[in-house]
């Protein structure tokens, strides 16, 4: 049996048109359709809902409170039936006339068989020039950690045999678009993947939801899956953060003492209140960018965002501590005012790491 999963987002006005030309061309095929749809706006999941109730083999799973192509299509093939789980997009853009020479591939030789742009017979359609090039450069990155090779890595155009599935589910990272690549990373290397060409077709209605958000997430991607099993992700930004603090720090410090300033001496009063208040400002402004990006993830809002915001700081008083000694201890034994001002700064980084990985953004 195969089970065709279709993931919604916005595709209201598409299903009708779509969902009666897919039954003409698995007519006599045995199968069953999964729309997947993350509460959509347009409210794409009534649509389909209403039209469940004449087509005993459509069903209706509306997520809520989630979104994601990868994670939409991995729970669609977790609720199917069928011995062979396939993918389409919901808009038109891909020709499902191919549907059933995909789903024989998969029932004569196992594994994945992918409709393909990259393929000889098979075309990108009516792309504009960047979307071309970002999609080539974007499919030479993935092909290097793929396990098993194909010319067409990205396409969300698939269908895959259910042990196949099932042996690599647990590894999957069901963040953003790429469902097919991290198949493709993570299904033993005898894996055996057809490509059928199809060309890929303009939408029907409304608009794509790939957006600068799954791009970026494309990029994270491909970092965890190769240097971020040694080197998490997590860790990298917030060093970036932190190295960017540095500078936020010093100059907030440079601003401070200017202010400060007899002449052209500092009191040692004087340079101690600039390097706690410099700190300060820095520690505001780790907060803000971990908060939104490092740990996008954990993201808080609102009150907790205020606990969080006293835990931080909580938390980075040892680091401010540990920052103003070791800064006081080199100014006062004659070092450099910058240079013990930036390895205070350090000092501090790393003690607020250990700590807020441990108390703030838990996961
Ligand atoms: N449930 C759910 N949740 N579905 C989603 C989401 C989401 O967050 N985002 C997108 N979809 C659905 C859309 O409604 C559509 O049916 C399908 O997934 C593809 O989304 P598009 O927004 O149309 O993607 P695209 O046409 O720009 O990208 C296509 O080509 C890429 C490669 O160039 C897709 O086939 C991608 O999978 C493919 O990587
Ligand atoms: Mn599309």
């Amino acid at each position: 049996m195969l089970s065709l999963i279709l993931p919604t987002y916005n595709e209201a006005e598409n299903l009708p048109e779509l969902l009666p030309a897919i039954e003409k061309v698995l007519k006599g095929v045995d199968h069953e359709i999964i729309v997947v749809d993350d509460d959509s706006p347009d409210k794409t999941w009534e649509v389909a809902q209403e039209m469940a109730q004449d087509q005993g083999d459509l069903h209706v799973l509306r997520r809520i409170g989630r979104r994601g192509l990868s994670s939409a299509v991995i729970e669609g093939f977790l609720a199917a039936k069928g011995d062979v789980l396939a993918v389409m997009d919901a808009d038109g853009q891909h020709d499902m006339d191919i549907l059933p020479k995909i789903y024989a591939a998969v029932q004569k030789s196992s594994g994945l068989a992918v409709g393909s742009r990259y393929t000889k017979g098979g075309s990108v359609g009516e792309w504009d020039e960047r979307r071309y090039l970002m999609s080539r450069v974007a499919t030479k990155m993935a092909l290097a950690l793929c396990a098993v090779k194909i010319s067409d890595p990205m396409s969300g155009f698939f269908a895959i045999d259910r042990k196949t599935f099932e042996e690599v589910m647990p590894r999957l990272n069901p963040k953003g678009f790429k469902i097919l690549l991290d198949l493709l990373v993570h299904v033993p290397e005898k894996t055996k993947a057809t490509e059928i060409p199809f060309t890929f077709s303009s939408r029907i209605h409304g608009e794509s939801k790939l957006s600068a958000k799954v791009q970026i997430e494309f990029l994270e991607y491909l970092y965890d899956v190769s240097i971020g099993k040694y080197i998490p992700l997590m860790f990298v930004k917030y060093c970036l953060v932190g190295a960017v603090g540095v500078v936020i720090h010093v100059s907030a410090f440079l601003l401070i003492s200017n202010a400060l300033k007899h002449g052209a001496d500092i009191t040692f009063q004087g340079f101690s209140f600039s390097v706690i208040g410099a700190t300060e400002v820095a520690i505001i402004f780790n907060f803000w960018l971990n908060n939104i990006w490092t740990f996008s993830r954990e993201r808080l809002h609102g009150v907790h965002m205020l606990i969080g915001f006293l835990k931080f700081n909580g938390a980075c008083l040892f680091g401010a501590l540990a920052n103003y000694a070791v800064s006081a201890f080199l100014f006062s034994n004659g070092t450099a005012q910058l240079l013990a001002v930036v390895i205070g700064a350090f000092t501090g980084v790393i003690w607020n790491y250990t700590m807020n990985r441990l108390f703030t953004w838990r996961a």
